[in-house]
């Protein structure tokens, strides 16, 4: 392949990506907001959870809706559709009349971010040739920790253009509304890139696919590719919810739910979510635990950086396996100097090693791993299948959190380490799981799937 398609497809992913720059932008915008936001409309405890909680509802509702509009309209009029969503999301969350109207654009956004969360991965991963696509992928992964990352900063430098007065009334507007910024280029950059070939083939549109596979393949490459996507499409084929009952595909579906909940229950949201409320609780204070929390932003985007560099000459196994071992560590780590309240300077190093593990390994390669074993008979149902259960994890594990660490009987038994050792013996777990039930896809392509379950 010479370096023209190269360059073109890296393109095409980062175009794509920026639906994942979405996803983070929009799930950590909340953190920096919420005070305000609860001032401003006098909310009671519970609606202050409700305005967090409300967009991964959003996100519930966009996974399950994902599989048929991908299929019925295309990746990129799916992808379109989410734009539109989160330039609605930005304007209706910055300027909402009343506490309702802000949660209902918070479900919209919620809505484009679950969309996104699957046909962003799937499309990357069906543009992507077989050598590069572990990497292609990962950037999808990327931009979602630079979303987080940037919203940090973005949040922080309008807290700092006005007084309390103006922070109150005003400031948290601009924190929602920032988001437009990343939505319109998202929204302008579909425009330039590509359908999905695979997906063109299977509507049967065989000349605009095979117009775009000469754009990202070496020409004596192309019609040799397009034949394997029409044979493996042509096998008998009798819809995806039949496809899927066959014995072979589901084990192919256990696979993908299995990774789904596991990246959740590492416990990586819940100490996303709540970093600055840890640190705060060991004892730092306000400033401090802000800064430590962007280590770990920090930490999270070098570290995915080193998996997108190493997982197509490694292969997928071999860094979950690191991470599974550093994340079980870690998270003992910290369990036991919490239980022993020898906290002082040791629980960051070991939150910073957690953060390393997951970010080079179950953080970018589940999403790798989702978009590409599914052969493409079930692509689309089964990674839907898999990305709504996984919200239905995220959604369950950072509601479940907070009790966990307030629980009185855990108190008194564990002193505030329960969930620690709770997330360490669960990736002990994870590294079982991989290694007994989870294929190795490096340099496959993804009519070489099939052949994985048989
Ligand atoms: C992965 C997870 C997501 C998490 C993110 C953190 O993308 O799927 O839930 O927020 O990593 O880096």
């Amino acid at each position: 392949m010479n370096k023209n398609n190269k360059n073109y497809i890296l393109f095409i992913a980062l175009s794509a990506a920026l639906g994942g720059l979405l996803f983070g932008y929009d799930t950590a915008v909340i953190s920096g907001a919420i005070g305000n936001l609860t001032e401003y409309f006098h909310l009671t405890p519970v609606e202050t959870g409700w305005a967090i909680s409300s967009a991964l509802v959003g996100c519930l509702i966009g996974a399950f809706f994902s599989d048929y509009l991908s299929n019925r309209l295309g990746r990129r009029a799916t992808m379109l559709i989410t734009a539109i969503l989160f330039i609605l999301n930005s304007v209706g969350t910055a300027l909402p009349n009343s506490f309702t109207m802000f949660v209902l654009f918070r479900i919209v956004g919620g809505i484009g971010v679950g969309i996104a969360s699957m046909v962003v991965p799937m499309y990357i991963a069906e543009i992507a040739p077989p050598k590069r696509r572990g990497a292609l992928v990962g950037n999808y992964q990327l931009a979602i920790v630079i979303g987080i990352v940037v919203v940090y900063f973005v949040n922080y430098f309008i807290a700092l253009q006005g007084d309390a007065h103006w922070n109150l009334n005003i400031g948290w507007r601009w924190m929602f509304g920032s988001e437009i910024i990343p939505s319109i280029l998202f929204l302008v950059f579909i425009f330039l890139i590509p359908e999905s070939p695979r997906w063109l083939l299977q509507k049967g549109k065989s000349e605009q696919a095979v117009a775009v596979l000469e754009k990202i393949n070496a020409p004596e490459d192309v019609a040799q590719v397009q034949s394997e996507i029409q044979n493996s499409l042509e096998q008998e084929d009798k819809g995806q919810f039949k496809n899927l009952m066959n014995p072979i595909y589901k084990k192919a579906l256990f696979v993908g739910i299995g990774l789904s909940i596991l990246q959740q229950l590492t416990g990586i949201n819940a100490i996303l979510y709540y970093a600055p409320e840890i640190f705060k609780s060991l004892g730092s204070s306000t400033d401090a635990s802000l800064l430590e929390t962007s280590i770990l932003g920090i930490v999270n985007l070098i570290f995915t950086l080193l998996a997108i560099k190493w997982v197509d000459k490694m292969g997928r196994k071999p860094l979950l396996y690191i991470g599974s071992a550093g994340m079980t560590i870690s998270l003992a780590a910290v369990g036991i100097f919490i239980y022993n309240e020898a906290v002082g300077n040791y629980v960051l190093p070991f939150l910073i090693l957690f953060m390393a593990s997951f970010s080079i390994s179950w953080g970018p390669i589940v999403w790798v791993l989702l978009s590409e074993i599914f052969p493409n008979k079930i692509r689309s149902l089964a990674l839907a299948i898999s990305v709504f259960i996984q919200w239905v994890a995220n959604f369950v594990v950072t509601q479940v959190f907070p009790s966990l660490i307030e629980n009185q009987w855990l108190k008194d038994n564990f002193n505030g380490a329960f969930p620690f050792y709770l997330f360490s013996v669960i990736c002990l777990f994870s590294l079982f799981f991989v290694w007994k039930k989870v294929p190795e896809t490096k340099n496959k392509s993804l009519e070489q799937m099939d052949a994985l379950w048989k």
